[in-house]
C-alpha cells in the first residue's frame, strides 16, 4: 500500500497516528536543520516537517525538488497555535517525517505548478499534463465531472436511457464542414465524424426508445473561437410525444437543479426569460443576448423618416435601420476613446458610428452628426433614447444585420466597461420562434437555420410555398449570460414534409435519397412525433467556472488553429498508411 491517507485528509482527530502519504513536492522550505515540504495530490496539501533526528530521512528532503514524487511515513501532530493555516483543510496539523523515499524525481518544470498565470497559453497546452496539476485546472475538471454526473443522474431519474451512437458514420449536416475518415476496405470512400448524433437520435425515436440521451462527442471543422472547438461535447437528448413546452420545462428543471447543486454561490433567475428571435434581435441585436443587464437598442427610424442626413437617409430608404445605444455616464469620452468605439462597431460591419455626447453640466451637446440633421431631430433622438446629462449616445445606420451585429458588440463592450454584468448571476433565457429558413444569396437558395430536420410551426405551413422566409420553426435556443448554450427543435416526422423541405433547400430528390434515404424511409414505418435539444457541455461548464474560453474546461483542448501542441496532431503519416488507404497527396 503506497499511502494510508491522501494529502487532503488529515485533521486534528488524526493527531498521534502514524500515517503514510504519497504525492508531489509542491513547495519546499529549507531552514537547514528543519526542512518543510508541502506535499500535494489532487485532494490537497499537507505540510511535512523533516528534522535531524534521522540524518537519512533529512537527506531525502534535502535532495528533493519541486514536483518530485515522494512517499513519506510520519507522525501526525498538531501545529503550534501560531502556525495553524485556516486556508488549508489540513492546516491544523503537520506530519513529522519518520521515513521518506523518492518514488520519482522531476526535471525543473517549464511552468510553475504552485504559481499560476503569466505564461503563454501555448506553453500550458504543450505541457498540459503539468498545467492540469494546477489548482485552477483541477477545480475545472472536478466541476466538469460533477456537471456531467448530475446530468446523468437527473436524466436517469426522469426515465431516460443513455445510448451510444457511432463515431464512424455518414455525414450529418449541422452547418459546418465534416471531418472525414478514409475507408481502407472501400477504396475512395469515407466515413464522416458526426457533427452531432442528430439523425441517429431521431432513428432511436422511430425505434421506440422514447427518451434518449448521450454525453456525445461532436466534430465540426469550422473556424475556431473562444467558445468553439473542433471536437466538443453535447448533452444530446431526444424525446417522443413531446412538444416544445415539454422540452423547455424539462431543461429548466435540469439547469435550475444543476446550478443549485454545483454552484450554490450563484443565483439563477427563474423562470427563465423567453424572447422570440425577432424580439431578441430588435432589443439586443443578438440571438444570444446577455440578459443580466438592460442596455437595450433603440429604434430611431420613424423619427428620422424625413431626415436630410444622407447616411441615415440612404440606410432607411434601402430598407435598412437606424438604431442607437445609450452609454450612461460616458459623455466625457475623448475623440480617441470614441474612435476605439468606432473600430468596435466596424468589427460588426458598420461603416461608421454617429455619436452625441451630452455634457454632465448642461453645456452644448458635442456630436459627429448634429450639423447634418434637420430641425429638432437631435432633440427627438435624445428624447427617444432617454439621454441624460453625462451620457454618450451611439448610432449605427445600415442593413438590419449590420446594425444588430455592431450594436451588439458595443452593448457587450459597455456592459464590461461599466461593470453591469453581475458575475454571480446566471441569467438563462429561451429564444424561440426562429425562422425556419435563411436566404443564401451566394448559392441562390434557402438554408436551414437550425438543421433540415426541424419542423415548421403548424400555422406557418401554408407559407412554405408562398413565402418561405416568413415560416417560423419549432426551434428554440437556450442562452446563458450572452452565450448560446444549447439548441433544439421539434422535428419533422412525416416523409412528405421532410421531402418538401429538402426541395426548398435545393436538395434534389436524388441527392435526398442518396444522403438521407434512411431517414425518409424510416419516416414511413411509424415515426412518432418527436423533438429534442443538445446543450453544449463545454460552454455551460465554462460559464459555471467563470472562465472565458472552453479550453479552460477541457483536459486536452486544441489551439485556435486546431492543433494539439502536446502530441503535435495533426501530423504526417507514413507513405505505407496512405497507400493502405488508397490516398495520394496532391
Ligand atoms: P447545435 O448545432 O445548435 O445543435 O449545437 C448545440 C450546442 O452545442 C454547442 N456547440 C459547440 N460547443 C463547442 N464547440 C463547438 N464547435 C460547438 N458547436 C456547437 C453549443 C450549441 O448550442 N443536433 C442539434 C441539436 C438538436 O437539434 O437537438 C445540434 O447539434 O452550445
Ligand atoms: P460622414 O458624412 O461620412 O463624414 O459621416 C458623418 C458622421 O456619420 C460621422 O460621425 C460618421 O462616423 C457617421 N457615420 C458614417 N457612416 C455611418 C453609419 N453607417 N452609421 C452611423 N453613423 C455613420
Amino acid at each position: 500500500m503506497y499511502r494510508s491517507h491522501t494529502c487532503g485528509e488529515l485533521r486534528p482527530e488524526h493527531v498521534g497516528q502514524e500515517i503514510t502519504l504519497a504525492g508531489w513536492v509542491h513547495r519546499r522550505r529549507d531552514h537547514g536543520p528543519l526542512i518543510f515540504i508541502d506535499l500535494r495530490d489532487r485532494y490537497g496539501i499537507t505540510q511535512v516537517v523533516f528534522d535531524t533526528a534521522s540524518p537519512e530521512v533529512h537527506a531525502v528532503a534535502g535532495e528533493a525538488r519541486s514536483e518530485y514524487v515522494l512517499q513519506i511515513r510520519g507522525l501526525v501532530r498538531a501545529r503550534p497555535a501560531d502556525a495553524v493555516n485556516p486556508d488549508l483543510g489540513t492546516g491544523a496539523i503537520e506530519v513529522s517525517a519518520l521515513s521518506a523515499s523518492v518514488l520519482n524525481p522531476s526535471r525543473t518544470t517549464p511552468l510553475y505548478i504552485a504559481k499560476e498565470g503569466g505564461e503563454d497559453e501555448s506553453l500550458r497546452l504543450k505541457y498540459r499534463y503539468l498545467d492540469l496539476r494546477r489548482e485552477r485546472m483541477q477545480r475545472n475538471m472536478i466541476l466538469r465531472h460533477r456537471v456531467i454526473k448530475f446530468m446523468r443522474d437527473f436524466l436517469d431519474a426522469e426515465g431516460f436511457l443513455e445510448i451510444e451512437t457511432p463515431i464512424l458514420i455518414k455525414s450529418t449536416p449541422e452547418g459546418a464542414r465534416d471531418y472525414l475518415v478514409p475507408s481502407r476496405v472501400h477504396p475512395g470512400e469515407f466515413y464522416a465524424l458526426p457533427q452531432s448524433p442528430q439523425q441517429l437520435k431521431q432513428l432511436l425515436m422511430v425505434a421506440g426508445y422514447d427518451k434518449y440521451f448521450q454525453v456525445a462527442r461532436c466534430f465540426r471543422d469550422e473556424d475556431l473561437r473562444a467558445d468553439r472547438q473542433p471536437e466538443f461535447t453535447q448533452l444530446d437528448m431526444e424525446m417522443s410525444f413531446v412538444d416544445q413546452e415539454d422540452v423547455i420545462q424539462l431543461i429548466e428543471r435540469l439547469f435550475t437543479q444543476l446550478c443549485a447543486a454545483v454552484v450554490p454561490h450563484k443565483r439563477v433567475v427563474t423562470p427563465f426569460r423567453r424572447l422570440t428571435y425577432a424580439e431578441a434581435m430588435e432589443r439586443y441585436g443578438s440571438d444570444k443576448p446577455d440578459l443580466r443587464y438592460d442596455l437595450e437598442l433603440v429604434g430611431l427610424g420613424d423619427i428620422l423618416a424625413a431626415t436630410p442626413f444622407n447616411v441615415f437617409k440612404v440606410a432607411l430608404e434601402s430598407g435598412g435601420q437606424v438604431k442607437g445605444l445609450r452609454a450612461p455616464g460616458c459623455g466625457g469620452y475623448s475623440r480617441k476613446q470614441i474612435d476605439e468605439l468606432t473600430d468596435i462597431a466596424r468589427g460588426g460591419g458598420a461603416k461608421g458610428l454617429a455619436w452625441a455626447a451630452i455634457p454632465a453640466d448642461g453645456g452644448d451637446v458635442r456630436s459627429s452628426f448634429a450639423k447634418f440633421l434637420g430641425e429638432g431631430e437631435l432633440q427627438a433622438i435624445i428624447a427617444r433614447m432617454g439621454g441624460q446629462p453625462g451620457d454618450l449616445l451611439l448610432i449605427v445606420a445600415d442593413r438590419p444585420g449590420v446594425v444588430a451585429a455592431s450594436l451588439d458588440k458595443l452593448r457587450r463592450e459597455f456592459a464590461q466597461r461599466l461593470g453591469l454584468a453581475d458575475p454571480d448571476l446566471l441569467s438563462f433565457g429561451w429564444v424561440v420562434d426562429f425562422p425556419l429558413l435563411d436566404w443564401n444569396p451566394d448559392e441562390n437558395r434557402w438554408d436551414a437555420v437550425h438543421h433540415p430536420f426541424t419542423a415548421p410551426q403548424d400555422e406557418d405551413v401554408p407559407l412554405m410555398t408562398s413565402d418561405p422566409g416568413k415560416v417560423r420553426a419549432k426551434a428554440y435556443d437556450i442562452v446563458l449570460n450572452g452565450y448560446e448554450v444549447g439548441g433544439g427543435s421539434i422535428r419533422i416526422h412525416r416523409r412528405e414534409v421532410q421531402s418538401q423541405l429538402f426541395d426548398l433547400l435545393g436538395i434534389s430528390q436524388e441527392t435526398a435519397l442518396a444522403q438521407f434515404g434512411h431517414m425518409l424511409e424510416a419516416f414511413e414505418y411509424g415515426a412518432p412525433p418527436h423533438g429534442g435539444i443538445a446543450p453544449g457541455i463545454d460552454r455551460i461548464v465554462m460559464l459555471l467556472a467563470d472562465e472565458s474560453t472552453i479550453r479552460e474546461v477541457m483536459a486536452f483542448p486544441k489551439t485556435q488553429q486546431a492543433t494539439d501542441l502536446m502530441t503535435n496532431a495533426p501530423s504526417d503519416v507514413d507513405e505505407r498508411q496512405l497507400r493502405d488507404l488508397h490516398i495520394r497527396l496532391a
